[in-house]
């Protein structure tokens, strides 16, 4: 192997290997150089309720339950979001190309937190682009449900995510149009409200008068028991939930590099003063040569 390699065998039978040519760095091991075993005990946290004790976890591991910790923590619905972006806040370029704008830690960072949720949500934008599998590939853990928001159903049936069995699959779309025992491919379709009032006003994606509904869409996924959601991209979709006041959590990796052109992150409806901006309480992370900022909503 390569000395910039680093290879796992992983418990669902895959092996990982990912280049860390840029992380050898001793703060950033807990990241790039893989805690598999620390990284067990916090699925095992998650999702069988098995204490860990973040104070005496030993070196190196603290870092990574910092950042995955709070993330385990409580039962109740919570929702996380993630964007990685340029320093000049793309996320991918007028085409639609964004593999990859972030390095590889950010990119196993985002398996991690599949694995750490109940379902992946994602725009039609992100699957007409990307053609994603949203499956947990390079970190042990098993696949969410996996959710794409076309709410006039203009995705045809042929994308991965509605035809390769992977993980079960929501197709979720205006409730008008929603079908009763309706699917779209392998997917299951169900149908949202949209949003009262001119939710998408101000966003760049107007192609809608109003979307749906954030809130709407959590009840649907919580009538399913589905209640921890991780929203993966892309911006039009993390900006309603941000709106909407939907968000736990986001974090956003900062890449250092500028596009100048290309599809926003975070875009929002204009605010005059600067009072008006958003302060989450914010931690960082070093992930190589980029940098994760974990913006919390209601952290108190
Ligand atoms: N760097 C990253 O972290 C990252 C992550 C994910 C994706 N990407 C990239 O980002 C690009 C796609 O992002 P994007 O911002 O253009 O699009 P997007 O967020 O993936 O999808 C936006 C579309 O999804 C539908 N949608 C999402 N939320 C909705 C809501 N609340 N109500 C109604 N409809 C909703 C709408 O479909 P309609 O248009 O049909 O109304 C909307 O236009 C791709 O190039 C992808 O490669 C980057």
């Amino acid at each position: 192997m390569e000395n910039n390699k680093r290879s796992h065998e992983l418990t669902n039978g895959l092996t990982r290997t990912i280049d860390v040519s840029a992380n050898l760095v001793e703060e950033n091991l807990a990241y790039c150089e893989i805690p598999d075993e620390n990284w067990r005990t916090l699925l095992d946290y998650r999702w069988n309720r098995q204490p860990i004790n973040l104070e005496t976890t030993p070196p190196p591991w603290p870092s990574l339950m910092a950042l995955y910790g709070p993330l385990c923590a409580g039962q109740d619905a919570y929702v996380a979001a993630h964007l990685g972006q340029s320093l000049d806040g793309r996320i991918a370029t007028v085409t639609g190309a964004s593999h990859f704008v972030t390095g590889p830690v950010d990119i196993l960072h985002n398996h991690r937190m599949r694995a750490l949720f109940d379902a992946v949500v994602v725009g039609a934008g992100t699957v007409a682009s990307d053609n994603p599998r949203l499956t947990v590939r390079l970190c042990d853990g098993d696949n969410p449900v996996r959710v794409v928001l076309d709410p006039r159903r203009r995705l045809g049936v042929d994308f991965d995510v509605f035809q390769d069995g992977a993980a079960e699959t929501l197709l979720i779309c205006d409730e008008a149009l929603a079908g009763d025992r309706d699917r779209h491919g392998l997917s299951m379709v169900l149908g949202a409200r949209r949003a009262a009032t001119g939710l998408a006003a101000g966003l760049v994606d107007n192609s809608v008068e109003t979307g749906l509904c954030p809130h709407a869409i959590l009840e649907v996924l919580a009538a399913r028991g589905l209640s921890r959601i991780f929203v993966e991209g892309g911006g039009v979709t993390v900006s309603r939930f941000l709106q909407a006041g939907c968000l736990d959590r986001l974090h956003i990796t900062v890449a250092p590099m500028i596009l100048g052109s290309g599809r926003p992150a975070i875009t929002l409806p204009p605010v005059e003063t600067l009072a008006e901006g958003r302060r989450p309480t914010v931690r960082r992370f070093d992930f190589g040569d980029d940098i994760l900022f974990d913006c919390g909503f209601n952290d108190g």
